[in-house]
This record gives C-alpha cells, sequence and structure tokens, in this order.
C-alpha cells in the first residue's frame, strides 16, 4: 500500500480511475461468464476475486486517496466488487445445478434391468459321476449304503480276511489315526476302500442283501497325474441264495452299458482280493476305439494305447470266510462284489489325463462339464 497521498495525484490511484474499475469488472464478468466448470470458477474467483485481483488492489488503494476523493473511489470499486461478487455466486448457481443433473445422467440406475445374479453354484464333476454311477444300481433295485471314512481297523481289513502282516496295512499305505499314545496303534484308520461298508452292510442288514457304497477313500499315496492319497470307490455287494459269478457277470455288464455305452463287452482275468474268492480285475472293451486299435490298419488310441481294453474294477465271489465273520451261512448265501474308482471313470468316461484337475476346484475344470457356476 503507498503512503497516504497529500496531493491528489492521478497517475499514483489510475487503478481506482472510473474506467480502470469499469475495465477490471467487465474483465471479471467475461471471465465468470466463460467459466465452464466449477473449477474453472474456482480459478476465475481466485483472480478476478481474490486478494491479489486488480478489484481488491483497487480497493486497498483507497485509503491512499485524499480524503475528498474517497467516498467517490470507494462508492465505484465497492459496486464493481458487488457486481463481480453477485455474477460469481449466479454462476456458481448455474453450474451446480448442471453438475447435479450430470451427475444424476450418467450415473443413472435402471432398476427395471433384469440384475446380475448370484451364480448358484454346481456340483463337482466327481460327485456328479459318483451319483450317476450310483443311479444306475439304484435301478437295478440296489440300497446306497454308507459308512465312515474315519474306520475301524477290523472292519477295514480284519473282517476283510486281510492277515494280520499284510502289506496294504503297511504305514506305507494306509494313515492310522494316532492313538493317546502316537506310538501304539489306535486300531483307527482312513478307510483305504469302501468295502469296510461291505460288513457293515452284512452286519446291519436283512438277507437278501443287494447295496451299493459310494465314498471317499484315503491312501497315502504321493500326489501325482494317475494318484491322490484323497479319492473316491463305489462298491457293489449282492447276497442272495445261489448268486453265481455269471450274476456278477450280468450286473457288471449292465453297468458298464449304462456308463459307458451300449454292447461293450467286458473282460475278467483272475486276480487275488483277501476279501474274494475267486477274484478278477474287469476291463471293458475301449468305449473310443472298440478295439479297432488293435487291428491291422486300425489307427492308435490314447485312450486304452492301442490295447483294446480298459482296466476299469475288481471283483469277486465274497469269501466264505468273509459271510462267517458277518455271522452270514456261506452254505446257505453266496455273495458278489466289485468296486472301482471313481475318478478313474469320470477319468476315462471323459478323456482326462491328470486326476489332480479334479481336486485343485478350478472352475474352468467343472465348466466344461456344462454346469452353471
Ligand atoms: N476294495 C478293492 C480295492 O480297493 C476293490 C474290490 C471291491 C475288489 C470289491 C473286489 C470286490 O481295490
Amino acid at each position: 500500500m503507498s503512503a497516504p497521498n497529500k496531493q491528489y495525484d492521478p497517475v499514483e490511484v489510475a487503478a481506482l480511475s472510473a474506467e480502470a474499475v469499469a475495465a477490471a469488472r467487465d474483465e471479471a464478468l467475461a471471465a465468470i461468464a466463460a467459466a465452464r466448470s466449477l473449477d474453472d470458477l474456482k480459478a476465475v474467483r481466485v483472480a478476478h476475486a481474490g486478494d491479489r485481483s486488480a478489484l481488491a488492489l483497487a480497493n486497498a488503494e483507497i485509503g491512499a486517496l485524499p480524503p475528498q476523493a474517497r467516498a467517490e473511489a470507494g462508492k465505484r470499486v465497492g459496486a464493481a466488487r458487488r457486481d463481480v461478487a453477485q455474477a460469481l455466486s449466479q454462476r456458481q448457481e448455474v453450474l451446480e445445478s448442471e453438475r447435479d443433473r450430470r451427475v444424476l445422467e450418467e450415473e443413472r440406475v435402471d432398476v427395471t434391468l433384469p440384475w446380475d445374479r448370484a451364480p448358484r453354484g454346481a456340483e463337482h464333476p466327481v460327485t456328479m459321476t459318483s451319483q450317476r454311477l450310483t443311479d444306475v444300481f439304484v435301478a437295478m433295485g440296489y440300497e446306497v449304503a454308507e459308512g465312515p471314512e474315519v474306520e475301524a481297523e477290523w472292519y477295514n481289513f480284519d473282517a476283510l480276511n486281510f492277515p494280520p502282516d499284510h502289506p496294504a496295512r503297511e504305514m506305507q499305505d494306509t494313515f492310522f489315526v494316532a492313538g493317546p499314545e502316537a506310538s501304539a496303534r489306535s486300531g483307527i484308520v482312513l478307510r483305504t476302500h469302501t468295502s469296510p461298508v461291505q460288513i457293515r452292510a452284512m452286519l446291519t442288514r436283512p438277507l437278501p442283501l443287494y447295496v451299493v457304497s459310494p465314498g471317499k477313500c484315503f491312501r497315502s499315496d504321493a500326489l501325482d497325474a494317475t494318484h491322490s492319497p484323497v479319492f473316491h470307490q463305489i462298491e457293489c455287494l449282492a447276497v442272495d441264495e445261489g448268486l453265481t459269478m455269471a450274476d456278477l457277470r450280468g450286473a457288471i455288464n449292465a453297468f458298464v452299458e449304462a456308463m459307458f455305452g451300449e454292447g461293450l463287452r467286458t473282460r475278467l482275468r483272475p486276480d487275488f482280493f483277501p476279501f474274494t474268492e475267486p477274484s478278477a480285475d474287469v476291463s471293458m472293451e475301449c468305449h473310443v476305439c472298440r478295439g479297432a486299435s488293435t487291428r491291422p490298419g486300425g489307427a492308435p488310441c490314447r485312450v486304452c494305447r492301442s490295447q483294446g481294453w480298459i482296466e476299469i474294477a475288481g471283483c469277486g465271489m465274497v469269501n466264505p470266510k468273509v459271510l462267517v465273520a458277518c455271522g452270514i451261512d456261506p452254505d446257505r448265501y453266496s455273495g458278489f462284489a466289485f468296486g472301482l474308482g471313481i475318478e478313474r471313470s469320470l477319468m476315462i468316461r471323459h478323456g482326462v489325463t491328470d486326476i489332480r484337475d479334479t481336486l485343485e476346484g478350478d472352475v474352468r475344470f467343472s465348466r466344461a462339464f456344462g454346469m452353471e457356476i
């Protein structure tokens, strides 16, 4: 601020001339009118109405005028500043309502649009396969039987005629559940197959008996493309008067046709299981090449590795010792059983080459089974 002027010096107070004040006001009004946004207007406010604006500086100069000139200059500058303040607040109002209208428009929600539904989830392909397999037996009149996954060694091994020193009982194959003292055997295992459910069924259900038992099993295998420490089996057991291997064969054929395709032949080859006698492994004709890959000129088949046959199950006539262990008279009753891996069936049926795909929970794998997830 200049020192008070004793003599009126028009040069020093040029900023207060009518023209200068009008020019500053007009410039401010033009800038206000030109502001396109609230941000623009903020900058205009600082430039034309802020402390360093021409009109604010002019206002500060009033004190430097000789008293006789102050009133008039004060009025002039005051009027100009009021005009500018009024224009600013009017423009502010206009721009604010424009912004509000735009926001309402841009952020409009159409409440009539169909909503984005939360995915419902779906059954896992292993569950789906398990149910499909179970249904085949249920349709043949079998009942579904289930048993515990944490099982007494007696059901899992002893009652099934595994001798006490059978290698399957080794720690390498079986998960033992620790007893109160970790060193002592608790007699409890994670079941290594679904066969203990056979025992439970024979001990509790009336004869004749036709049951199918799907379920989770555990073996201390390292995880690789074809092994998993946790997997699923499904087992079928029939105990009745006069059952023979022909009945076993018939049940297997019905099941293979329902699961893998009409007219597929099956083959039994001698095998050994402690709980069946005689025992056999079950192969089915390859459902992809139907044996063509083994014939001269036939294209190689990836599914059966051009063997023409695929091993799918273990089977046999229930060992009379097992019937006796369950209090069933082996002279009157006979039984057959077969068991197979559910993941393996799924892999064969759908050409899956790595069992880990069934474990990892990647929905892209499940989606390939045509399920809504
Ligand atoms: N329990 C046998 C296994 O886990 C399969 C099987 C079941 C074999 C029933 C014969 C009869 O390998």
